[in-house]
């Protein structure tokens, strides 16, 4: 089968086609095969092998060559242990840990995998699953007319957070490059702060919820910017801060009403389920950058390191 294949942590010239076997399923496992399947901010950081997290799956190199982890596609076989799904049935999900999306085909537990709604293209159900969940979880509890701040907003996962966020009655400020100002606003926020031209934690008591989607301040600072009973919930970012945050953030909150903490987001068919019924109310969207045939996905992976990405790049695998 035709596959990416990434050898080394690197730069995108790290990554390139291959051939490959055909994965035959596990017992409990299902063989997908794969239409569609898109990139985030962990495919960057897992070609990159930084943050140190990244390297989970492999220290001095990846264990799994074949990256992708967000995909939708059509079940082509099943193991003897599986029951839940059949061959010909359209499924999606989040393969984070197993890699292997960028690819005909690929094998996985069933468990990671949702139905995909015959009304969703492929394409789009492969954009949905990692920012949808982060979205979903970040944006819980969001009461009408709060101030919700998203930091790294430009990238795979910020437009999801930012219409959910509004669906919920938010005001919703969004911080990245300046030249993705205009796009912030065309996907839903009230307003957009250029990172490079103002510091969004230098407006002390500002804001009811932050989501960092890359962290690079300490606990206390980010505090300050907290409005009374505010909360700042780290998704991404420095893997130093990741740590501040883990181990300092509930000390930053005392006395304070405020949460500082590390918002984690594990894969879930719940959620996976719940955040795809929103988008079929037309409660948010995912925003597709642009679509890249697997020949190309090289380029793809170019333009998520640049960073040129506003919103979701998407490989159509067949
Ligand atoms: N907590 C969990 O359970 C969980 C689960 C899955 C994923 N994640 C994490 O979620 C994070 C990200 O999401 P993503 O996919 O949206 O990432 P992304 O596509 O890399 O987007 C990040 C955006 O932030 C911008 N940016 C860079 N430096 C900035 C700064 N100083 N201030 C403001 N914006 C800045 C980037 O611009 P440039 O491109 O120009 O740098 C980019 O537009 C990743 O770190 C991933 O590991 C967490």
């Amino acid at each position: 089968m035709r596959a990416v294949v990434q050898h080394r942590y690197g730069s995108p010239d790290e990554i390139g086609l291959g051939e490959l076997p055909r994965p035959e399923p596990a017992e409990g496992e299902v063989l997908v095969k794969v239409r569609a399947a898109s990139l985030n901010g962990s495919d960057r950081e897992n070609l990159a092998g930084s943050p140190f997290y990244a390297r989970l799956g492999g220290l001095r190199a990846p264990r799994r060559p074949v990256p992708g982890s967000d995909v939708a596609g059509v079940v082509e076989a099943v193991g003897s242990a599986v029951t839940e799904y059949a061959p010909g049935d359209e499924v999606f999900g989040e393969l984070l840990g197993y890699r292997g999306g960028l690819a005909e085909y690929v094998a996985t537990p069933p468990a990671l995998l949702a139905r995909k709604p015959a009304r969703l293209s492929f394409v789009d159900a492969a954009a949905i699953p990692q920012a949808g969940c982060i979205a979903l979880k970040a944006t819980a509890g969001v009461k009408d007319g709060e101030k919700v701040l998203v930091n790294g907003a430009g990238g795979a996962g910020g437009a999801m957070v930012i219409g959910l966020a509004k669906h919920f009655g938010a005001e919703v400020t969004a911080v990245d490059r300046a030249d993705k100002a205009d796009y912030l606003r065309r996907v839903g926020a009230d307003d957009a702060i250029a990172f490079e031209d103002e510091d969004w934690a230098d407006r002390r008591g500002a804001w009811d919820r932050v989501v960092d989607l890359v962290g690079h301040r300490s606990p206390f600072r980010v505090q300050r910017a907290l409005r009374p009973g505010g909360r700042y919930l780290m998704v991404g970012g420095h893997a130093r801060i990741l740590l501040a945050v883990l181990v300092a953030g509930p000390a930053a909150g005392i006395g304070s009403r405020k949460r500082v903490r590390v918002l984690a987001v594990p894969q879930s068919r719940a959620e996976l389920e719940a955040v795809t019924a929103l988008v079929l109310d037309g409660a948010v969207a995912p925003v597709i950058d642009r679509v890249y045939p697997l020949a190309e996905a090289p380029a793809a992976f170019r333009r998520l390191a640049a960073g040129d990405n506003q919103g979701k790049v998407v490989v159509e695998v067949a």
